[in-house]
């Protein structure tokens, strides 16, 4: 197939490797106000399928699009009613019919929130609490998310809904309804790679007027998303915690980075996130269930500012074309006051040989940023091209559904099925796994995991 003939392996050696959970960010201020994107603002053709001039012309010089009502909200509506169903908000006290209980919900969340789980931690135990004491990492280490993330953000409480991601019906419902993927195909051109997963439901609560002052956390996810989508599935008025990002934000990253298809941030890129919030006024998607913001894969963005009485509920998506892909964003933890090690692009962890954590030993836990779709670094390491839409169509070609059903990361490294029967739809979620079971000791501290990521094309 095509993608075989494109990204050639490359020599250029291995950055350094980052914790997959963190984010690209700067503490400069923002200095504008974000502009809510109410409809009057859509160039034409907003309503409808695929791209006009106008906003192919958008996409290319501000990096984002709208399309209104792209999924049904009829299509919507079962996930609507499951989240009032579900435990963090049964356990909150939170009911759809008393607004009153939407507010700070986050008062009211129980420290345990293990729910939807199964017993495959590490092969086969229960998922570990901070007290519990586990043969793989040292106590308190972190699990991976959780079904159900639970925080008390700077502003608002927030549950991210993960578990929601990686149901089969959800996904044929929001990032890979055949609308969904006819725009993948219009903005990024085929082969596109069809979603397996998205992150799940993010909900935004509204809070106490006198407590916490809303504001913007920008910040660019740094993940392997070559596209992002926003589709919301409850409607979302102005002030209303919508998603909010940077216009021209990738226009401005993408050229600092050290490589076209890897972020590889440089000093360029902290003084270019700098800039981006000292000049540009940031846009809040505001809209009906089923509307969906698209931006490029570099767009700063942060929750929107949240002075409502509304609970914001926004489905998040990240999109990848089939490439011929290296190795995942493995981190292995630290044990007996050893550091946490990530694997780079290359397959390789390399732990510290000075310390109490024996580097040799393979009995600690690994894992993966589970929530996301991909996982893997592309394999090509080209610097950066002139035109950073150079492969995407943008109107160069008719859509005709070029759409690959690459295998998801976690079926191509056999790693612990998604939920199992018994869990109820909304949990799940992916547990660790020795890191003997991916990778083999080299000695001196190295680590080498064995790349699955093109075994399904090259059969
Ligand atoms: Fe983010």
């Amino acid at each position: 197939m095509a993608a075989t003939s494109i990204d050639p392996p490359s020599r250029v050696a291995a950055p350094p490797p980052h914790d997959p959970e963190s984010a690209f960010f700067s503490e400069t201020p923002p200095a504008y106000a974000p502009l809510p994107l109410t409809p009057d603002l859509d160039p034409p053709g907003a309503d409808r399928l695929g791209l006009s001039p106008e906003e192919i012309e958008q996409f290319r010089t501000q990096g984002y699009v709208v399309k209104r009502g792209l999924i049904p909200t009829t299509d919507l509506a079962p996930f609507r009613e499951l989240f009032w169903r579900q435990p963090p908000v049964l356990a909150a006290g939170v009911s759809r019919d008393d607004p009153a209980t939407w507010v700070d919900p986050g008062d009211r969340w129980l420290v345990e929130n293990r729910w939807g789980l199964d017993a495959d931690w590490m092969g086969g135990s229960p998922w570990p609490s901070p007290e519990d004491e586990r043969p793989g990492a040292t106590v308190g280490e972190r699990v991976g998310r959780l079904a159900h993330r639970l925080n008390r953000d700077s502003a608002n409480d927030v549950w991210r809904w993960h578990g929601l991601g990686h149901d089969p019906a959800f996904v044929a419902a929001t990032s890979a309804h055949p609308r969904m993927l006819y725009m993948l195909e219009a903005l990024m051109g085929g082969p596109v790679k069809r979603p397996w997963r998205n992150r799940g439901v993010y909900a935004i609560f509204p809070r106490a007027r006198d407590e916490r002052e809303s504001r913007l956390g920008a910040h660019m996810d740094q993940n392997m998303m070559e596209l992002s989508g926003v589709t919301l599935l409850d409607d979302v008025p102005p002030h209303s915690g919508g998603f909010t990002i940077f216009p021209t934000s990738p226009q401005m990253l993408y050229p600092t980075s050290e490589q076209a298809l890897n972020w590889v941030a440089t000093e360029a890129s902290t003084e270019a996130i700098d800039r981006l919030k000292e000049q540009v006024q940031p846009v809040e998607f505001t809209g009906r269930a089923g509307d969906t913001i698209f931006a490029h894969g570099l767009v700063v963005h942060s929750a929107g500012l949240h002075e409502t009485d509304r609970m914001r509920l926004a489905v998040i998506q990240d999109f990848n074309k089939v490439r011929r892909r290296s190795h995942m964003r493995w981190t292995a933890a630290g044990k007996h006051g050893g550091p946490r090690v990530q694997c780079d692009m290359d397959g390789y962890f390399r732990f510290p040989t000075d310390g109490d954590d024996d580097p040799a030993d393979g009995l600690r836990e690994v894992t993966n940023q589970w929530i996301m779709d991909s996982n893997e670094f592309v394999l090509s390491r080209d610097a950066p091209f002139e035109d950073m839409f150079h492969d995407w169509n943008l109107g160069r070609e008719p859509v005709r559904g070029h759409v690959v059903d690459e295998p998801p990361w976690w079926r191509k490294y056999g790693l612990p099925p998604l939920p199992s029967a018994t869990q109820p739809p909304g949990g799940g979620g992916m547990a660790a796994v020795p890191l003997a079971e991916i990778a083999t000791y080299e000695g001196d501290g190295v680590w080498r995991v064995q790349s699955r990521a093109n075994d399904w094309m090259d059969g």
